[in-house]
């Protein structure tokens, strides 16, 4: 492999420049400049050559250059670029729609579809709310959700989202949701098991519903397999039907943030995994533009949108509302994932890929833990595996192993929140069209930064 072209002082030009330009400095330096992508590989402007390891952002599902999907979205331009929702119909909206509710199956009838997951959320919890007001009950106005959890950055998403690191910053801004503990699996308090622990977190639901005074609850979202912000976190079976029950009993509407998971949890849907935690709302995102086109989705039941269509109406709208070219693409997104089985592919080679990371596991004295379903897995990184202890965050360690990714040919991850307080790990996500022996691939390079990282850490006395 030839040098990467590192942009490590990058020049900083009058007018312009990248995007990373605004990220923190301290952990942005040395982004390759990625000219061509074919699959799952990527190369930058001096011809190295990455495997993309999380997809994009955990949402090019399809890889780079499908033919269907650039046709489906170039034709659609040609035919008819754009309509607004508010004024006209077009047919990729309806047969995306169609697409989306009947894979989502009972109580996700009607989809309405917006430019991203943010968005999505944020048009979930208008929805809730304006439901309620027409119902009569105004005083449900309060969220509830995990911490540490991620539903987006736009002002009332991330009032939701369980980051400490919002807190100095936003919490005079926008009134954030009451946090709950996350059923997290890996550190567990005292001698409880996983389950145990997540039993008591579905108390904590219940414990902050009464505390805040049911009738003031509007609803409650949780990612039903965590993304970045848990490190693909699982919770054990009955956490799902418990925190159901809970909403049920207090009339409180139960969200699933599925912006990652959605297409990628080895299910159209994580939520079909676990009948008895049905969602009365679910949002997706990245799995149906699959990088292609910036699109999600709030999925709802008809006879909720019916009801509110026929009393106040959901009013709020923005100007790409199921765009026509993104809806297009949507649709050849899914019938690619449908037609190829990549949903499949993701429970398949998803097992596979945990597998041989859990072996690496057993090799690598900083690997601390693999979790995950499908294509959504994560590792978690630590000084020590039999304490589980951290890696002092101050070290920014997920940073550093994806600039050693890097030099291994890997496009790795790293986004810290919460300052690193519960950990850190890096997402294994790639797009869902990866071979097993890809995925060996991946594990193997993997390997050989994680080695790389261990070697550095070691003379650096940060472990033994
Ligand atoms: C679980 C979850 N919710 C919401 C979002 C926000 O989606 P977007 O970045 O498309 O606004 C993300 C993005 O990573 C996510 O992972």
């Amino acid at each position: 492999m030839t040098a990467i072209a590192r942009n490590a002082r990058f020049p900083r030009p009058a007018f312009g420049g990248p995007q990373d330009l605004f990220y923190p400095r301290k952990t942005m330096v040395d982004l390759p400049t990625i000219v061509r992508g074919e699959g799952i590989h990527l190369w930058d402007d001096a011809g190295n050559r990455y495997i993309d390891v999380i997809a994009g952002a955990m949402c090019n599902n399809l890889g780079q250059g499908n033919q269907r999907v650039i046709e489906a979205a170039a034709a659609q331009a040609r035919k008819l670029t754009f309509t607004y929702v508010r004024y006209a119909r077009h047919a990729p909206n309806m047969e995306l729609a169609r697409r989306v509710t009947e894979l989502a199956g009972p109580g996700f009838e009607r989809a309405l579809f917006v430019s991203g997951g943010s968005e999505a959320n944020d048009m979930a919890v208008k929805f809730l709310r304006q439901y309620a007001v027409a119902k009569g009950e105004t005083r449900r106005t309060r969220m509830i959700s995990l911490m540490p959890s991620y539903h987006g950055n736009t002002l009332g998403t991330l009032a939701l989202s369980g980051d400490t690191d919002l807190d100095a910053t936003y919490a005079e801004m926008v009134p954030f949701s009451t946090k709950i503990p996350a059923p997290l699996t890996y550190r567990l308090s005292g001698n409880r098991t996983a389950e145990q622990q997540a039993l008591a977190t579905a108390e904590a639901l219940e414990a902050a519903i009464l505390k805040l005074g049911p009738e003031t609850v509007l609803g409650f979202i949780m990612e039903p397999v965590g993304g970045v912000a848990t490190g693909a976190n699982v919770a054990p079976d009955a956490y799902y039907g418990a925190v159901r029950r809970i909403c049920t009993r207090y009339g409180i509407r139960l969200v699933y943030d599925e912006v990652m998971s959605a297409c990628r949890s080895g299910k159209f849907l994580a939520a079909h995994y676990w009948p008895e935690g049905k969602p009365d709302i679910v949002v997706m995102a990245k799995g149906i533009g699959a990088g292609y086109a910036p699109l999600g989705a709030m999925l709802a039941p008809a006879a909720m949108v019916d009801e509110l269509a026929d009393m106040t109406g959901f009013n709020p709208s923005h100007t790409y509302n199921a765009n026509p070219i993104a809806c297009a693409a949507g649709c050849a997104v899914i019938d690619e994932t449908i037609e190829r089985d990549l949903i499949g592919n993701a429970a398949r080679t998803g097992a596979h890929l945990k597998r041989r990371l859990e072996e690496l596991k057993e090799r690598s004295p900083i690997v601390g833990d693999v979790r995950g379903i499908g294509m959504l897995c994560a590792v978690e990184l630590v000084a020590d595996q039999a304490t589980k202890a951290m890696i002092p965050p101050e070290m920014y360690i997920a940073d550093r192993l994806r600039l050693l990714g890097l030099e291994h040919g890997l496009i790795l991850y790293a986004r810290r929140q919460c300052q690193g307080r519960y950990g850190e790990w890096t997402m294994i996500c790639p797009p869902l069209i990866v071979a097993p022996a890809e995925a060996d691939e991946i594990v193997e390079r993997f390997e050989r930064t994680l080695g790389a990282l261990a070697d550095a850490l070691k003379a650096e006395g940060a472990i033994r």
